[in-house]
């Protein structure tokens, strides 16, 4: 029979080794951490890929707030109504839906702590996913609290601008995230050449400066998220057009892209991020075009919301494809035409 190892030789409790609630608690502690990932394996992938998903679905949740007007559902916060932490049924639909969309926030909590959980164990030999896991794992009760502001503003559209823009970055950190799990540990080096990587970055600075317009759009437009909730002044068929145009441009410089991907190194798979990057994109315009042309029926302007965040995530893996772990490209003779030597950081 094993050896109690709460208790002395002779039978008497083990003092020294502390309490058998704290030497089972220790046990317990030791093989949960044992339990946890030493490297990236399924787990850690699936936690990366529901980290994505999660906070592209947030998106449309919270859109559908906006879109239904149920945006001061719950007209306070931390608590729903100064009286109560959840609706109630005088409150109707509105309030269901506003706090459907604040209950979502703590599967969102789950997630990243699991995602958190499942990295720490291998943070020395991957910091990349130790941090990236950390600033989203924080990031998510910034964005609550930026969400409970928009909720104390009255919905001020600028407010209401950045809670949404704050979702394109933490979708764009997941990308990262996602990308990072099947990357190689290690420095990074370019991976194309200098005019490809230019022309990939100027091709996300035209999609920041889309995403940015189409903000201020919508603040101008009519889907304020409550009948009473203030327009930010600004003319919204003028804005329209503005807002169009970086988007054509960037349609143009993706093609670019897109041909210019037959010129890299198959290895790099940008042909695929790329071509996904166009999909998507021409998705968007249609959807666009077609809400603008029909009173933004806010099935499509909630179709437009996702396909943002998604556009953002196709754009940010192309930007991750762009650069290999120095360890692979040194082995792999397919990298030799197009390698460069500048380091890309971790
Ligand atoms: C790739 C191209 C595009 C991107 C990345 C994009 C992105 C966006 C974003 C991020 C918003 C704000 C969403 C929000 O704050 O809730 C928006 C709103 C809007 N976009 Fe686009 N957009 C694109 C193309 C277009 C095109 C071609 C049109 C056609 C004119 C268009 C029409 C609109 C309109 C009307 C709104 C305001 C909707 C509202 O009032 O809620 N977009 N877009």
């Amino acid at each position: 029979m094993a050896a109690d190892p709460t208790r002395t030789p002779s039978g008497a409790p083990d003092e020294t080794n502390g309490s058998p609630t704290q030497v089972a608690r220790t046990g317990f502690l030791r093989r949960f951490w044992e339990w946890l990932p030493a490297r990236v394996d399924r787990r850690v992938i699936a936690a990366a890929w529901a980290t994505l998903a999660v906070q592209v679905g947030i998106v449309g949740t919270g859109g559908l707030v906006r879109l239904t007007g149920s945006g001061l559902g719950c007209p306070t916060w931390p608590r729903c109504t100064d009286g109560s932490f959840v609706p109630t049924p005088e409150m109707g639909i509105h309030g269901v839906i506003e706090f459907g969309n604040r209950t979502l926030t703590f599967v969102l909590v789950v997630v990243a702590i699991l995602m958190f959980l499942f990295v720490v164990r291998m943070r020395r030999r991957r910091r990349d996913l130790f941090w990236l896991s950390l600033v989203i794992g924080l990031y998510v009760p910034l964005q609550a609290i930026i969400g409970g502001i928009t909720v104390l503003t009255n919905l001020n559209p600028y407010v209401v601008g950045l809670h949404y823009f704050a979702s394109v970055v933490l979708v764009s950190l997941a990308t990262v995230l996602v990308a990072r799990v099947y990357a190689a540990p290690g420095p990074r080096v370019r991976a194309v050449p200098r005019w490809f990587a230019l022309l990939a970055h100027l091709t996300s600075a035209l999609v920041l400066i889309t995403v940015v317009v189409g903000i201020l759009v919508t603040g101008s437009g009519p889907h304020a998220g409550d009948g009473g909730a203030a327009r930010n002044g600004l003319d919204p068929e003028f804005m329209q057009h503005v807002h169009s145009w970086p988007a054509y441009a960037l349609l143009a410089l993706t093609l670019v892209l897109v041909a210019a991907s037959w010129r890299t190194d198959p290895a790099l798979r940008l042909r695929l991020w790329t071509g996904l990057l166009l999909a998507v994109e021409a998705a968007q315009i249609v959807v666009g075009l077609w809400q603008a042309r029909t009173g933004l029926p806010i099935v499509l302007v909630n179709v437009h919301m996702v396909l943002a965040v998604l556009l953002v995530a196709a754009m940010t893996a192309v930007v991750m494809h762009l650069t290999a772990s120095a360890g692979v490209v040194q082995e792999d003779p397919a990298y030799a035409g197009s390698v460069h030597a500048a380091p890309a950081g971790r």
